[in-house]
């Protein structure tokens, strides 16, 4: 369902810089990928690019055999706001409002009912584990709820394609692991495609497949197989491979 064929970005400036050089891979529908690799080898660069924030430089990116880039304006706006679900590592929940209001705002941008609104909410906050929270403020939140706020904001839409840029870069080993089972719980229930930039390798271990990226370029690829231990091992060997992951590499944990 998503496709991404000889993918380059240079950012230009006093010095351009090429933060990827002819990226491809190919995502299936309901697939939940992983993206590693060290500090500024260009993952949120390719996320962002995946999610239509960002245009290409070269290479083309296909959603459902669909090239947004090729849209108009406010084509590409309304592609962004049906068909992607965004969940970033610092939440950007709005603070002014509960935790009912900021998941149910994709909606009210899209002019549903209250009735329904009200329904959807009710049934992804029971999903996520959040309904005792849902007239909180987000600051008197957890940061585990706060990002299961963000994913349940992310998904309430029902999203073909739901990204996501560390979002357990901001938490603790038990508020992590909760967010990594709600995401692997909404790729099995809902089949919703999934694509994760992390630079933990137990979050990673949750999705079905890991692409590793250095220097812009495609590094290597793996597979869980039946083992969750063993692919933890693998990817932390890949890491090890990689470099420039030391400072991550204290903060594993043991699954
Ligand atoms: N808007 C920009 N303008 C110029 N250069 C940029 C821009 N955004 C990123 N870069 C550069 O592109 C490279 C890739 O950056 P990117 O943010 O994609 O890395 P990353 O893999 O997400 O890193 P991190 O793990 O630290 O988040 C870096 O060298 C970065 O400095
Ligand atoms: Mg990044």
């Amino acid at each position: 369902m998503l496709s991404v064929k000889e993918l380059t970005k240079v950012y230009e400036g006093k010095i351009a810089h090429r933060a990827l050089e002819n990226i491809s891979f190919e995502v299936s529908e309901g697939e939940f990928i992983g993206i590693m690799g060290p500090s500024g080898s260009g993952k949120t660069t390719l996320l962002n690019m995946i999610a239509t924030i960002d245009r290409p430089t070269a290479g083309e990116i296909l959603i459902d055999r669909k090239n947004p880039f090729e849209l108009k304006k406010n084509d590409l706006a309304t592609f962004r706001r049906r068909e992607l679900g965004f969940v970033f590592q610092d939440f950007n929940l709005l603070e002014t409002l509960t935790v009912e209001e900021n998941i149910v705002l994709p909606l009210t941008l899209e002019r549903v009912s209250v009735k329904i609104m009200k329904e959807k909410v009710k049934t992804v906050a029971k999903k996520l584990g959040i309904e005792s929270i849902l007239n909180k403020r987000t600051y008197e939140v957890s940061g585990g709820q706060a990002q299961r706020t963000a994913i349940a904001r992310a998904i309430i839409h029902s999203p073909k394609l739901l990204l996501a840029d560390e979002p357990t870069g901001n938490l603790d080993s038990k508020a992590s692991k909760d967010v990594m089972q709600t995401l692997s719980n909404i790729n099995k229930e809902f089949a919703t495609t999934q694509l994760m930039v992390t630079h933990d390798p137990q979050a990673a271990s949750y999705c079905q497949r890991v692409i590793f990226i250095k220097d812009g370029a495609l590094y290597n690829e793996i597979h869980r197989g039946d083992n969750q231990k063993t692919y933890y091992q693998s990817i932390l060997d890949v890491l090890s491979l990689l470099g420039g992951e030391s400072g991550d590499l204290s903060t594993i944990r043991d699954l």
